[in-house]
């Protein structure tokens, strides 16, 4: 097979290392791609949101199978373009990506399923935000409906901070249309878990589960951002928690996407919040999540390449997925101010230095000098570092011993990941 992988970040890596495995893979191409997957791939010059291009490629190279990586393209319907020219493609339709795109739809999903969620109102004005607010207690949670690369989710203590966050999302556009109109949730207590999962339409199959630390700083401190580490299994996320989720979340999800004539065909990323009432879905992502992948795919036993063929065909009740049992830990490397400005194009130095057993998945690097033979940051999120070990303790060491081997001027990570699960 012919894989064109569409993204150019660590999910993309390591979906990409681990369609490297397959014997039913010849050859994998991913667009844009960065500095590491180039070492596995060949990198296309073509941006993830460039669809036409990215068909034209797909035509002209015989790709037999196209998966895509990241959330934008999803929700504009790359799928749709793809199936229309008769193109094999991983991922949901444009309609299906509603589940991501946006959070009002998603809610309204959430309630007309009966799939356990947080207490919600939709505002599309600053005066209905304002009553919605007057009968809140805190503290509450204001969300931007649309797009905001996990930046778009606000802890609000007080009415004050409430409808001053209302304000900013939805008059002065601090995210854009992204905030037309905004989600006010209730706020759940307890420990989060991502279970992201396979879907073909007819069968939903959980992948091992996984848990994603999101602020920038140790202890939880600092801004949201796209994730500064995960690790793979979370212990929280019980046998008793995993059928709870299994009947009230996972079925009620696959029952409402057939009822809601989805046709979707791809992974669903199902973010819970463990509460002492069980599982409550957070929110739903359209794809693998970012750095979750990095932790769950090293777990993988099964041909992935072979998951994706029986997904398309929408016979994933055909394969059996394995995991081992091994703990994985990943440590994201980030530049200086992320995630607000960074700089882009500083030499990373010491990736050789790495111990063979941790895995690298590239984030934003991109190679650079006259030859090509430096390694350069090129984005928020630059590497992150996978530690495998019996345990999460032990997988965890293994990243902690190696990361400082690691520098570019003004690299930052968090030193608590896997800890305090
Ligand atoms: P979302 O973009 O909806 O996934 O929200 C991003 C993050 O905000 C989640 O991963 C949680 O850490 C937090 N969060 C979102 N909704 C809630 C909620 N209702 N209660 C508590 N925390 C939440
Ligand atoms: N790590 C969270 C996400 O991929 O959305």
């Amino acid at each position: 097979m012919k894989i064109l992988v569409v993204g150019g970040g660590g999910r993309e890596h390591a979906i990409i290392w681990k369609l490297n495995q397959s014997p039913l893979v010849k050859e994998i191409y991913c667009a844009p791609g960065n500095a590491g997957i180039g070492t596995i791939a060949k990198n296309v010059d073509i941006s993830s949101d460039d669809t036409e291009k990215l068909i034209k490629f797909s035509r002209e190279t015989g790709i037999d199978l196209t998966v895509v990586g990241p959330e934008e393209p999803l929700v504009r319907g790359i799928v749709d373009k793809f199936r229309q020219k008769g193109l094999k493609i991983i991922g949901p339709t444009e309609h299906a990506a509603q589940l991501e795109g946006s959070k009002a739809f998603a809610k309204g999903f959430m309630k007309k399923y009966n799939i356990p969620t947080a207490q919600y109102n939709v505002a599309t004005t600053f005066e209905q935000a304002s009553a919605i607010i007057e009968n809140c207690s805190y503290p509450v949670m204001v969300k931007a409906s649309g797009l905001a690369a996990g930046k778009g989710a606000f802890i609000c203590e007080s009415k004050g901070e409430a409808l001053n966050m209302a304000k900013k999302l939805l008059d002065e556009k601090i995210l854009g249309k992204s905030g037309d109109n905004i989600v006010i949730e209730e706020f759940l207590h307890g420990t989060e878990t991502s279970i992201l999962c396979f879907i073909d339409g007819n069968t939903i199959i959980p992948m091992a589960n996984s848990q994603d630390h999101k602020r920038a700083f140790d202890g939880d401190e600092g801004e949201m951002t796209g994730g500064m580490g995960a690790f793979s299994p979370n212990y929280v996320y019980t046998e008793e928690i995993a059928k709870r989720t299994e009947a009230e979340i996972l079925q009620p999800t696959l029952i409402g996407i057939q009822k809601e004539k989805m046709d979707y065909r791809g992974i669903i990323y199902v973010g819970l919040m463990i509460t002492k009432e069980g599982p409550k879905v957070l929110e739903y992502n359209v794809r693998f999540g970012d750095p979750e992948a990095q932790t769950i795919l090293p777990r993988l036993e099964t041909d992935l390449a072979e998951i994706f063929n029986k997904i398309v065909d929408g016979r994933l009740k055909d394969i059996n997925i394995n995991w081992s049992e091994e703990g994985t830990v990943c440590v994201m490397l980030a530049s200086e101010g992320y995630p607000g400005n960074y700089k882009k194009g500083l030499e990373i130095k010491g990736l050789e230095n790495i111990s063979k057993d941790l895995l690298i998945f590239h984030s934003g690097t991109a190679k650079d000098g006259e030859h090509g033979e430096r390694i350069t940051t090129n984005g928020g999120r630059v590497l992150g570092i996978v530690g495998k070990g019996k345990t999460i303790d032990e997988a965890r060491e293994k990243v902690y011993k190696n990361i400082g081997k690691i520098s570019f001027k003004g690299a930052f990570y968090r030193t608590d990941i896997g800890f305090g699960r």
